[in-house]
């Protein structure tokens, strides 16, 4: 399917120069976000994933459906002060300042192999936060998924030892 057709393109959003991706487009259309979901678990399904594991909060609406369609567990990444049980956390560098970034410590058992996913990669900070947590616990990546890749940033290059699947790239 030509999913790039479902996603808007805002100018100068949220702030001036950047041309954002807008998936809320595509998660509006009922069968197309069916579609995009169904590709990502068969990946998801073909790296024999045990459990999923996105950011929030659009990696929750990417994450969420595919592992509810494969029928395997969801494990939300969030930001401190949301999880309640006792954490693992990372702090990574983002362009103005630090962030943190936190897991449920018994989330995910040693050697469990996990698909992580997120709407977008830009950067790759979000992602390589979320890797550093899986890994942290024991995790294995068993793959990584996007509905969209930035292509030319430095993110693609955080994931060049991972299976990697975007549906979508600019
Ligand atoms: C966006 C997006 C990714 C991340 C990508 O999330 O959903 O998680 O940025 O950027 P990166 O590759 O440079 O890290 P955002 O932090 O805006 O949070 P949200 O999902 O809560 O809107
Ligand atoms: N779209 C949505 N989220 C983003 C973008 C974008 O273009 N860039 C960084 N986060």
């Amino acid at each position: 399917m030509d999913y790039k057709k479902y996603i808007m393109s805002v100018m100068d959003f949220p702030t001036t120069g950047i041309n954002f991706r807008d998936i809320t487009s595509l998660l509006e259309e009922g069968p197309v976000y069916q579609s995009a979901i169904n590709e990502l678990a068969a990946f998801a399904k073909s790296k024999n994933a045990e459990v999923v594991v996105g950011p929030e909060a659009r990696g929750f609406v990417i994450g969420g459906p595919i592992a509810y369609s494969l029928g395997i567990g969801f494990v939300p990444v969030r930001k401190p002060g949301k999880l309640p049980r006792e954490v693992e956390t990372v702090s990574y560098e983002k362009e103005y300042g630090i962030d943190t970034l936190c897991i449920h410590k018994d989330s995910i058992k040693p050697g469990q192999r996990v698909i992580i996913t997120d709407d977008l990669l830009a950067t790759g900070g979000t992602i390589e936060a979320t890797i550093n947590l899986v890994k942290q616990l024991g995790g294995v990546v068993a793959g990584v998924v996007f509905l969209i890749e930035l292509t030319g940033l430095k993110g693609s290059e955080i994931l060049k030892d991972y299976d990697v699947l975007s549906l979508i790239k600019y």
